[in-house]
């Protein structure tokens, strides 16, 4: 952004005015398609156009102001926010921009009446006064100056101010200090205990299979030391044994691993390991995908995480025959969403799954809400922030 010229306050401001009639469109647009049930199917189409225009705002008025403008987080509601955008645009922006091309407009009729009034006379003049001495002329031509005078006056305050209403409406919201203060403070707590729970689960891994079975190693082999001296050949199946126990705490070793963060991520990234969990799924399952962001190892590992445990509850739990997962990027975040046909009923009350999922991405600043009511389906849907 910073390496594009900077726009002049006219042409930001006049362009305003453009972008205004936009907004207006967009905004019939959509009174159209919620007063007719026939056009209702069209509002998503209208509503993503709307979006599409307050994107485009954000980069132009964040050039003027020569200050990037994020968009919301997905935590704000940002199609919300870009309709109050669009209402703001469409009234003040539509005003604010009608400054420069009314001034320039003024400027150029009361010139070009001055003018021209030898040939013309009786033209009128922006104050409706025919034009038709050089007396009338010279009005006209002060009648200009004040045009421009005022343009000249009003557009570089008005630009910025008109800039910096429209960035407040199109970036985050600004939150007090306190409220932020309480959403890291929940954060971090989220964020221990995800650690914490993950801690004690790899803890239990090692303990319960790898550790078990290197002490089964250690026991064999001493039985071996003991049986050595006496009688080899009854040594070596103990020693087959001990290998087996040592093959086996090496394949739980390499689970253990893998649970901590996955190699098909490291290897296929997010998209082509969503892809295996996908493939691997014993109920028939679909993968909706769109192009992601790159985001922290750390956020691709709880996006994976989430996919991998809702696949896993529906095979469990759902009674489905068909699966969706659906993975793509809303306004910088990974969204993912698993549907599954079965008989819903998911509870995170009565498990660790869900509750883990939720504590995991609540350690991103990101949300997860289940929809599951009895009789199904189940949707759950997780945002995780992919920036910093
Ligand atoms: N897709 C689903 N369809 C129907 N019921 C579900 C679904 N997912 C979860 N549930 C219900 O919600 C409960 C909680 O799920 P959760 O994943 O937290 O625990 P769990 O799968 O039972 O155990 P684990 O801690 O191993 O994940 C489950 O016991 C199940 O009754
Ligand atoms: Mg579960």
């Amino acid at each position: 952004m910073t390496d594009r010229p900077r726009l002049s306050a006219w042409r930001f401001l006049a362009w305003t005015a453009v972008v205004g009639l936009q907004a207006l469109a967009v905004s019939i647009g959509l009174l159209l398609c919620v007063a007719f049930v026939v056009t209702l199917p069209l509002l998503p189409r209208v509503l993503r156009f709307g979006r599409g225009l307050a994107a485009g705002e954000r980069d132009r008025v964040g050039r003027f102001l020569a200050t990037p403008i994020p968009p919301p987080p997905a935590t704000e509601d940002p199609t919300w926010r870009d309709l109050r955008w669009l209402v703001l645009q469409t009234t003040v922006g539509g005003l604010a921009g009608s400054v420069p091309i009314g001034s320039v407009a003024g400027v150029l009729q009361n010139v070009v009446v001055a003018a021209v009034w030898p040939l013309f006379p009786g033209s009128t003049s922006t104050l409706n006064i025919p034009v038709e001495s050089w007396g009338g002329a010279a009005l006209a031509v002060v009648t200009a100056a004040g045009y421009g005078l005022l343009g000249v006056l009003a557009v570089p305050p008005l630009a910025r101010w008109y800039a910096n209403l429209s960035a407040d409406r199109l970036g985050p919201r600004k939150k007090t200090l306190v409220a932020r203060l309480a959403e890291v403070t929940a954060t971090r707590a989220a964020a221990l205990e995800a650690h914490g729970t993950e801690l004690r689960r790899i803890e239990r891994s090692l303990h319960d299979g790898t550790q078990n079975r290197l002490v089964a190693v250690v026991m064999q082999l001493g039985m071996v030391e003991r049986v050595l001296s006496r009688d080899p050949s009854a040594a070596l199946p103990m020693v087959r044994g001990a290998q087996d126990a040592a093959t086996d705490a090496l394949a739980e070793l390499r689970r253990v691993v893998r649970d901590i963060y996955p190699p098909v991520l490291a290897d296929r990234g997010l998209s082509g390991a969503v892809a295996s969990l996908v493939a691997h799924c014993p109920i028939p399952c679909t993968l909706d995908e769109r192009p992601l962001p790159r985001a922290p190892a750390a956020v691709e590992a709880a996006a994976y995480f989430v996919v991998a445990e809702a696949l896993t509850n529906a095979v469990k739990h759902s009674g489905a025959d068909q699966i969706t997962v659906s993975l793509r990027d809303e306004d910088g975040a990974i969204v993912v969403e698993v549907t599954d046909n079965g008989r819903g009923g998911a509870d995170e009350a009565h498990g660790t799954g869900l509750l883990g999922i939720h504590h995991r991405v609540a350690a991103f600043d990101g949300t997860t809400s289940i929809d599951s009511p009895p009789g199904g389906p189940t949707v759950m849907r997780v945002d995780i922030p992919a920036g910093p």
